[in-house]
């Protein structure tokens, strides 16, 4: 075993850990996610592939979709059998989009900040179907999920420990989950236990084989996640957890941690947004850079993980989406979720500016 000296959590990003302690069937969920109008899911995929159906159901042929976008976004897409073709997202997260009469348009809400396309395309709806993809967004204050004029979609699983979860605006019919997806949630909670107690040991021991332990239980649920065709309801045990978690304190301390470490990188780094305004709950502290590899290797060196949102997807054509590829090659996300106090946030600083 070897140690590590710093008197800040041992880990500092990857999947969301559960503290028990931090865990209160009080739920204010509702306050951001409404109770009457919409569906429980198990995924933000399944979510999508709802609307979707929906949307074929009455005659709609293809979908537009950003060329900056996650690759799952894409499985939905390819199983609803809808054609599909790509618009223009630029370095700045501006697009340039034309869309034909009858069809679908996706848009995303990127890492928190509304995406100003969203006010252009509402004011047109009734020539075309607009989706929003609301998972980095839903948890700003002004921020409506429920809108006769378009369709929304979140996954929750980007924010906390939910194990699964994903909503969508329309009310729909679904079956109870299967036995196997319970059995996931269930396997899914346990791996998010075992890492708290891993994480939340005061001699800071290392110990891989543990960590490989619950990294393995998670690689797997997200396999069984990504393979997952069925179309159900989100499992009871995982709605718990969603009405367990405090949502009000994730929204206060992301503002905070994003605010302090702003603050303390003091634009040693260049960002993709620049301005917190009130309202907004940031998804990460996402930075530009040409040395993003060298950047995440040495962060992941002392135990911190950065994300990359997000690989490239296969089927983007590289060379008439240019326009993308500064976001795929140059940003990194640095964690500042409700996990970290000011302390995780010095140490991520410090680490960041001995890079600089
Ligand atoms: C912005 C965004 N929306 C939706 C999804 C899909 O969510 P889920 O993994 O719950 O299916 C992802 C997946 O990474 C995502 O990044």
């Amino acid at each position: 075993m070897k140690k590590n000296h710093y008197k800040v959590k041992k880990i500092i990003g990857g999947e969301f850990e559960l503290n028990i302690d931090s865990l209160n069937f009080d739920s204010n969920i509702d306050k951001y996610i409404s109770k009457e109008e919409g569906t429980w899911t198990t995924s933000g995929r399944q979510a999508f592939c709802l609307i979707l159906n929906q949307l074929k159901s009455i005659g709609v042929k293809q979908i537009f979709l950003p060329s900056f976008l996650c690759n799952s976004i894409l499985i939905p897409v390819l199983r609803s059998g809808l054609k599909f073709e790509f618009y223009k997202v630029h370095h700045d997260l501006s697009s340039d989009i034309n869309p034909s009469k009858g069809s679908a348009i996706l848009i995303i809400h990127y890492f928190g900040w509304f995406n100003p396309l969203a006010s252009d395309l509402r004011k047109q709806s009734e020539s075309f179907y607009l989706i929003e993809d609301a998972t980095h967004i839903f948890l700003n204050s002004d921020y409506q999920l429920n809108s006769d004029r378009y369709y929304t979609f979140v996954s929750l699983r980007k924010h906390a420990g939910t194990i699964m979860g994903g909503w969508l605006n329309q009310s729909i019919k679904l079956p109870e989950s299967e036995k196997k997806v319970k059995r996931i949630a269930l396997e899914s909670l346990a791996a998010r236990f075992l890492k708290n107690i891993y994480i939340s040991d005061k001699n800071q021991n290392i110990d891989e084989l543990f960590e490989k332990e619950y990294l393995n239980i998670f690689e797997y649920c997200e396999g069984f996640i990504n393979e997952d065709k069925s179309s159900a309801l989100i499992p009871n045990v995982a709605k718990y957890i969603i009405d367990s978690i405090d949502w009000h304190f994730i929204v206060r301390k992301r503002r905070e941690n994003w605010l302090l470490l702003d603050e303390l990188l003091d634009s040693k780094f260049k960002k993709i947004n620049n301005r917190l305004d009130n309202g907004i709950v940031p998804l990460g502290y996402v930075i530009k850079t040409d040395n993003r590899t060298l950047i995440k290797k040495k962060l992941a060196k002392n135990k911190i993980y950065a994300p990359i949102h997000w690989p490239i997807p296969t089927l983007l054509d590289e060379k008439l989406f240019s326009c993308s590829l500064e976001l795929y090659d140059k940003i990194l996300t640095i964690p500042i979720d409700q996990r970290y106090n000011h302390r995780e946030i010095k140490y991520i600083a410090k680490n960041l500016l001995e890079l600089h």
